[in-house]
């Protein structure tokens, strides 16, 4: 089969599982901007890892699906409704994508690169010190089809991450972390054990079983090495 005949065969079944899938419907019936929303619910209702009232980082936040989750959460009074117009925002959302952002009423968005260090200071501005209570990256790079250098941009994302939520966190933070199944996975394991004092591997049902994304959580950091710099 020619490259071409093969992408339109791969096109079609995406097509079809696009279609089919009970995810994809339940979302737009809820009014979220893409199945995605799924997943964190999923592993907010294992883990209890959000709460009205707290600061969140969602990195990685186009098209907002999990920006519009917290959202709600963060403002839905006592209706049970998802679909429900959400109500006065009780905590703290920013949000970070290098594509375009539609924005969510109460979160604060901010254009850009996350491995650029002007990004990144950008971020901390509007962080200004507060303490974070949880750190959610759903950032992936475009794949190549080469396992390695696909593994090595991943853990450079996943290592940038942590950084960030070891630098802005409280103690009993947490950070949840998109990875991937395969080359360099045991390595990203041993990186959160390394830095939070509980780790869990998620994979929601709401992802793919064909996907290689899984999801790993931090909660509660170990004291760095230095003993500093951990915002109380
Ligand atoms: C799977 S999507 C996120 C979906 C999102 N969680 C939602 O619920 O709608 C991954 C996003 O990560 C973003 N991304 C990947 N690498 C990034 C980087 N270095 N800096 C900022 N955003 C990045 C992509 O632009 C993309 O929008």
């Amino acid at each position: 089969m020619t490259a071409r005949g093969k992408s339109k065969k791969l096109n079609k079944a995406w097509l079809h599982d696009h279609l089919t899938d009970p995810y994809v419907k339940l979302a737009q019936r809820e009014g979220y901007r893409s199945r995605a929303a799924y997943k964190l619910k999923e592993i907010d209702e294992q883990l209890h890892l959000l709460e009205p009232g707290q600061f969140v980082v969602d990195l990685g936040a186009v098209p907002g699906a999990w920006s519009q989750y917290v959202r709600r959460k963060f403002g839905r009074g006592t209706s049970t409704d998802p679909a429900a117009a959400p109500g006065p925002l009780h905590g703290t959302i920013v949000a970070l994508d290098m594509l375009e952002f539609e924005p969510i009423d109460g979160v604060d968005f901010i254009a850009g690169d996350f491995r650029e260090p002007e990004v990144l200071a950008l971020l901390e501005t509007r962080v200004g010190g507060r303490p974070v209570d949880v750190v959610l990256s759903d950032m992936a790079p475009n794949l190549s089809g080469v396992a390695a250098s696909d593994a090595a941009r991943m853990a450079d994302l996943v290592e940038l991450a942590i950084d960030f939520a070891q630098r802005h966190l409280r103690p009993e933070g947490s950070l949840v972390c998109k990875v991937f199944h395969g080359s360099g996975y045991s390595q990203l394991v041993e990186r959160f054990k390394a830095s939070f004092r509980t780790v869990k591997a998620v994979k929601p049902k709401a992802s793919r079983a064909k996907s290689a994304e899984t999801f790993l959580a931090g909660i509660g950091l170990k004291p760095r090495a230095s003993g500093v710099d951990i915002p109380k």
